[in-house]
């Protein structure tokens, strides 16, 4: 290809310059593989985009897809509906634990935490609430692209080009940074006292005036930054003293990543509201899912009968061919018990990635159920460069991972054996050796 074929594409969240000299292409994937247009092999170590739980080129979604856009390609998503949006909300719920029970359809986990931060404002509203409209977000979280979401969020990079963002939002500390939790095994010990941020600014901004606080239960992005032990449930025990709702972004850690289908289950703490895409498909259609306590549901079910309750919703919201995709996604979980396969490969894995220790370059790593987070020493002056010399170099070693910073993350498809990881970290080993 030459460099003209290369240049009409604006890439996102790539150095377009760098990447059309350089360029990094795949051909095809398939189980723990892609293969590039020459034909080497490159072991997904981060499920594309923290996306294809299941591995790719599943056969029941490629075939539930085929079958779908052959008997329904579209259906308009207001005032009318078809079988597997309903089919799909149902057995979704079953997967949410406590009382998260309706589902609203997006395309995308920007378009999640869009409607989700939207429907925690509206609850309030329909309840007499209506100054609630403040939303808290924390430090070096990412929700996404949109306006909300980068107005929760906290990586500076994508905030400082865009202006004022939404007003009224305020956000907790990052919990990032303590050496005492450095080399943590699974949730670090030090910095449930970071949830106290939220009481506050409760007291700055007065509780009455809060709508919701959302959180990623594991910070993914930002860098692979877990919760402190105890962390999450000390901010539900606030939410609850001053009536905030609650949302967690499952975006990345929703359908297996810590080893329960969700991230709810695993730390034994309901939000109100949780925002989800990414595995929902498998990475292979466009497609979230927002999940809703039956309050929050219910509290908008008033007006004449045939008023529509919330003014929101998308063109592709609950498209047949995604939820066709989603369906068969779900069949794939649950045949080979994927939602959970975490929870056993979760030793291996910490083991693994915790031998890399020794090399003087690592300054942390840290892990639970099927993410890791390996971090670099920055060089000094330039933040980010080791970083991104480990990303080509693992690439080129035959490794897809990502990088944030100077951190680098693995979270392989719920699929990987043993030998998979271990070839992961043989080759991050080679790597960080050769990066001065
Ligand atoms: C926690 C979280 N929320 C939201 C998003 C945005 O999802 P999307 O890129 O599908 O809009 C991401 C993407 O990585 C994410 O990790």
């Amino acid at each position: 290809m030459s460099k003209n074929d290369l240049d009409a594409y604006w890439m996102p969240f790539t150095g377009n310059r760098q990447f059309k000299q350089h360029p990094r292409m795949f051909a095809s994937a398939n189980g723990m593989y892609y293969k590039t247009p020459d034909g080497r092999e490159v072991i997904d170590g981060i499920s594309g985009m923290w996306c294809c739980n299941a591995g790719h080129n599943r056969p029941r979604i490629v075939q539930a897809i085929q079958k779908q856009a052959a008997e329904m390609d579209y259906s308009p998503a207001f005032q009318i509906g078809h079988h597997k949006a309903f089919e799909l909300a149902n057995r979704l719920v079953k997967l949410m634990p406590g009382k998260l029970d309706h589902v609203f359809f997006t395309n995308s986990g920007s378009e999640s935490v869009e409607t989700a931060l939207k429907m925690a404002i509206a609850y309030h509203r329909v309840r007499g609430e209506g100054a609630r409209v403040r939303l808290i977000g924390r430090e070096k979280a990412y929700h996404g692209v949109n306006f909300g979401g980068m107005s929760v969020g906290g990586m500076v990079a994508n905030r400082k080009m865009f202006g004022t963002l939404v007003a009224g939002v305020d956000h907790l500390r990052h919990t990032h940074g303590n050496p005492a939790n450095f080399f943590s095994r699974g949730e670090p010990e030090h910095g449930i006292e970071f949830a106290d941020d939220l009481e506050r600014l409760c007291q700055l901004h007065d509780p009455s005036t809060i709508a919701a606080v959302i959180v990623e239960p594991v910070q993914g992005s930002g860098g692979v930054i877990l919760p402190p032990k105890g962390y999450l449930k000390r901010l539900r025990e606030i939410c609850d003293r001053h009536g905030i709702l609650l949302i967690f972004d499952e975006v990345i850690t929703g359908f297996g990543r810590l080893g329960k289908p969700f991230a709810a289950e695993f730390f034994g703490v309901e939000p109100d509201l949780a925002t989800t895409a990414k595995g929902l498909t498998n990475g292979v259609i466009p497609m979230g899912a927002v999940f809703a306590q039956s309050k929050i549901y219910e509290a908008f079910m008033q007006g004449p009968p045939n008023a529509i309750e919330f003014f929101h919703g998308y063109t592709y919201s609950g498209n047949p061919i995604a939820c066709a995709a989603a369906l068969g996604t779900l069949d794939t979980y649950e045949e080979e018990g994927l939602l959970t396969r975490a929870a056993t490969m979760a030793q291996y894995f910490e083991d693994a990635v915790h031998s890399l220790r020794d090399l003087p370059l690592v300054m942390d790593v840290r892990n639970l159920g099927l993410v890791a987070g390996i971090e670099m020493h920055a060089a000094p002056n330039e933040p980010a460069k080791r970083g991104f010399l480990a990303y080509v170099k693992t690439f080129e070693a035959g490794l897809l991972g990502r990088t944030t910073g100077d951190t680098f993350a693995l979270a392989p498809p719920l699929i990987a054996e043993k030998k998979h990881i271990d070839f992961m970290v043989d080759t991050l080993r080679r790597v960080i050796k050769s990066i001065d």
